[in-house]
Parts: C-alpha cells; structure tokens; sequence
C-alpha cells in the first residue's frame, strides 16, 4: 500500500478525473509503496549516476529519508546536465525492485533536469564519505551530505518529541523573550545589544531600550512568572552565550530546553522530569529514525558502542549521588587532577570525567552543591556545617553536564536576605514580588539540546550537530 498522504491523491484522482493522473511522491513515500502505480512522479537530487550499456541506474535523494530510490532508466534518456549533484524531476512506473535491500524502484519514462550542478566545483564528491570536519567548511552546501541529512531529521524528531513529552504531561508551552534585561544571574557570559546606529555611536552611550538589553542566557526566571499561574511550564528556544565557542561542547548560540514546575517541594521530583524527557525523547527518535541514528552508530561513533550503551541506560535509573560525595570520590582518585578537588571549589570537565566513569559510564546526577557556588535563587538547604542548595546537574559520558537545576528560593525572608546581601534588592523587586503573591514551593531545570543530540549520537565536536556551523569567512553564517 502507498503511504497515506500518496493514497489521498489516489482517491483524489478516482474522484475527479480532470485532476493530473501522475501522483507525485517524496523518495520516503516511493521507498515504503507496498504496490506498484503506474504514474508517478519523483523530485530530488542525483545522489549517484551509473550508466551501463543496456541501462542507466540514478540515485535520488530529496532529504524524507536516508536511503536513496533507485530511477532505473534506458540510456536514451542520458544527458550532459544529468550529474551527481544536479536537481532532477524523475516520471515513471513504481515497480518492485528485484534487489534484496530496496523495495521499490522508479522505472523512468522521463527525467527532466531542473538544476544543473558543475561536478567539478561542487565540493562533495559521489559516493564519498567526506570526514565531518571536511563538510564543515561548506555550512551552504553540507546538509546535501548523509551524515548532516540524517543529523537534520534526528533534530528535527527531536524538536518534536521534546514539545510532545511536555504537552503529553500537560506542561504549557511558553515563549519566553530572546532580547531581554535579564541577565539570569550568573547563568552565563552575555551578549549585548543595540541598534547598529548604536553601536556606531557608542560614545553616546544610548540604549535602544533605554536599559542595556541582553541576549537571553536562559529562560528561567520568565518561567517562573508563568509556572505561577499555569503550574507546569515549558520553553525550548534559542539561547546566547558569549563564551569560548571554540570548545567542542559550547556554543555562543544553542538551544535549551527549559522546564518549571510549581507545587514541587523535592529535588527528586525536578530529576525525575529530567531522566523521563531524556529517555521518552530518546526512544522516540530511535524508533522513528532507526536508519539515522544507525549511520551515526556505525560510522561516525563506531568505538563507542553508542547504541548497545543508550539501550541499557534506557533501561536502568540514573545514579543519584551528593556533591559531597562526589568530591570524597575525586579526592580518593588515584588519578591526578590539574584542579584539585575541594570541598566549595566548582566540579570541572575533568572532573565531572572521572565522576561519571566511576559510576560505571552511566549518566549522573550530582545534588546539593554549595551554597556560595550557585546563584541566590536556588533553595536554601538550612543544613550544616557543610552548607548546600538543592542544585542538581545531570553528568553524562563523553559531553559532561548535560542539564543544571534546582528548587527555587520561595520563602520571601530567605531570598531578601540573600539579595540585599548581594546588593541586587532593587533590581529583583518583580521576583521578590512573585514570593508575595502567592508564592509556592517550585523548581526546574534546564537541558542544552546540542549536548543531548552529541552525547545520543556520540558526535565529539559540537559544531557538527548544529545545522550552520559559524565561519568567520562567510556573509551567510
Ligand atoms: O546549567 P545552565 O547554565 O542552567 C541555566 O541556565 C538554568 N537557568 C536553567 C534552568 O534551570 N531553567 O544551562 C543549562 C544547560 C547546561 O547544562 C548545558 O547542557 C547547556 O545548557 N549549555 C550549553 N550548551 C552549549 N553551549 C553552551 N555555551 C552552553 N551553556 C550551557
Ligand atoms: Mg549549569
């Protein structure tokens, strides 16, 4: 049976018989056919050119699937434009493929070349696995390569189950601002703007707002205006951060899936958001791109043992355990550390390392971080003498932290003692207000989408999960 977009335009075409007979498929739609038509029409690229003596073979790729859709033609129909590369518009019968590993095949009656390609220029080459690091210097042309095409589709099922893992549990969706004056309190280095007539007279120093404005660095605290009055809450957007982007786990902008909760009095509960998203949306995407996720699997991670790995994480909790004890952990490590691990100092990359392979390669949640570590509106833990906030990251392998939360400051006296100390009363009397007027117990957290995509796939430099890699050289990107 045809897909069921194809079978509409079959009844269609039963229906009103002045309507054009030929029926146009994806390649995704051509690929999955489960009987023959006689009249179809098929729009791509040329993935593949082989022409033999009796027959000419094409593979076409239009970006609905991995695999290509093999045009099988008589060379008559061969042309000087018909390259790798170029843009083709193939008519035909939809036959059974006589070949073991493709269903259906396109018998050609007429291939028509919508856009040429010069093969010469063209900087990828037929039938090569170009390394990502080659594909990278063509951010305008390396979505037209496998493993950026599968990358793509992984994202975009991603996307999706993201927004449907928080709409399922009845989370309402919020567009939190991207230019803002908030500066999310420590969450990151930040981007300044203004108008380019600004930035040309900055002597002046006027502000398009009349206050300096920011690119956001985490939609956090707009989510908690709204998880005041909608309970469950979630954003997913992009997210600036002026940091070294040179480093293969950061970027200057990503995307952060961010979630807050009202009526939440335990860390627990924050944590248990975090391992039910990543493992809904990560079943998802193995069950709906196999094909992709394989291609990454096989050839870009081949030594990790990725899926075999991502199976079993699927299948066991996450390992919980204090910061406390992680730092007791590193300081009985036989490994040497270029940060020596102390009780109040911040966990670094080599360190979240090491947590992380001690447990068994798994992913790690660390809790209850130092009080003076983390920014004033994490909750108080009143414990002692060794005095925390209820902060939580999620450690994966390979990536480091993958996600960063906590419970939030709700109690009025707690967080105005803690802001006058830090001299920011004024600038934060909105949120204070928020602990006026109804305030609740609440938390949540924060997931950088890039990370997740690195560590799934087991991509080591950031760069090559984003669909535009940044290139100093380029007007475009
Ligand atoms: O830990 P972060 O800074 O948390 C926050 O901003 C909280 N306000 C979120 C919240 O509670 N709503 O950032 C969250 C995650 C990090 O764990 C990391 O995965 C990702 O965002 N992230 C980055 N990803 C790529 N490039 C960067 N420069 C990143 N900085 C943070
Ligand atoms: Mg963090």
């Amino acid at each position: 049976m045809l897909g069921s977009r194809a079978q509409g335009g079959w009844r269609a075409l039963r229906r009103c018989s002045s309507l054009p007979r030929v029926v146009r498929l994806r390649v995704r739609e051509a690929l999955g056919a489960r009987e023959a038509a006689d009249a179809v029409r098929v729009q791509g690229w040329v993935r593949s050119v082989r022409s033999q003596k009796e027959v000419l073979f094409l593979h076409i790729n239009d970006g609905s699937s991995l695999e290509h859709l093999q045009v099988v033609a008589n060379p008559s129909l061969e042309n000087r434009d018909l390259t790798f590369g170029s843009a083709v518009e193939v008519q035909g019968k939809l036959v059974k493929s006589p070949h073991r590993k493709q269903n259906m095949e396109l018998q050609a009656e007429t291939i028509r070349v919508v856009g040429p390609c010069d093969i010469w220029s063209f900087p990828l080459k037929m039938k090569e696995r170009h390394p990502l690091e080659y594909v990278r210097q063509f951010p305008h042309l390396r979505c037209r390569n496998n493993t950026l095409g599968s990358l793509l589709r992984i994202r975009s099922e991603a996307t999706a189950a993201i927004h449907s893992f928080f709409q399922d549990n009845g989370y309402v969706h919020i567009h939190t601002p991207i230019i803002t004056s908030n500066d999310c309190e420590g969450a990151g280095e930040l981007f300044q703007i203004g108008a380019s007539s600004e930035v040309r007279e900055s002597a002046e120093k006027t502000h398009f707002f009349n206050v300096p404005a920011f690119l956001t660095v985490s939609g956090q605290l707009h989510l908690e205006v709204m998880a005041g009055a909608f309970t469950h809450v979630f954003t997913f957007g992009p997210t600036f951060r002026a940091e070294n982007s040179q480093s293969r786990r950061h970027l200057a902008e990503f995307y952060m899936v961010e979630a807050e909760l009202s009526f939440t009095e335990s860390l627990q509960d924050i944590m248990q958001v975090m391992e039910d998203l990543f493992k809904t949306v990560t079943s998802t995407v193995l069950s709906k791109c196999p094909r992709d996720v394989e291609l990454f699997h096989k050839y870009v991670a081949p030594t990790q043992k990725t899926k075999d790995r991502l199976e079993q994480i699927l299948k066991n909790k996450f390992v919980t355990i204090s910061y406390s004890e992680a730092v007791e952990i590193l300081k009985q490590a036989s490994q040497t550390f270029t940060f020596k691990p102390e009780w109040g100092c911040d966990l670094q990359t080599e360190h979240e390392k090491y947590l992380v392979k001690h447990c068994g390669e798994v992913p790690v949640f660390v809790i209850n971080y130092p009080y003076d570590l983390k920014p004033f509106y994490m909750r108080d833990n009143e414990d002692g003498p060794q005095h925390t906030v209820a902060a939580v990251d999620l450690l994966v392998p390979g990536i480091g932290e993958l996600c960063g939360g906590s419970l939030r400051e709700e109690r009025l006296p707690f967080l105005e003692s803690r802001l006058q100390r830090l001299g920011l009363t004024d600038a934060y009397q909105w949120y204070l207000d928020l602990r006026k007027f109804g305030s609740v117990p609440h938390g949540g957290f924060g997931m950088g989408f890039e990370r997740y995509l690195q560590y799934i796939l087991g991509v080591d430099n950031i760069k090559d999960v984003i669909p535009f890699p940044r290139f100093s050289h380029s007007c475009l990107l």
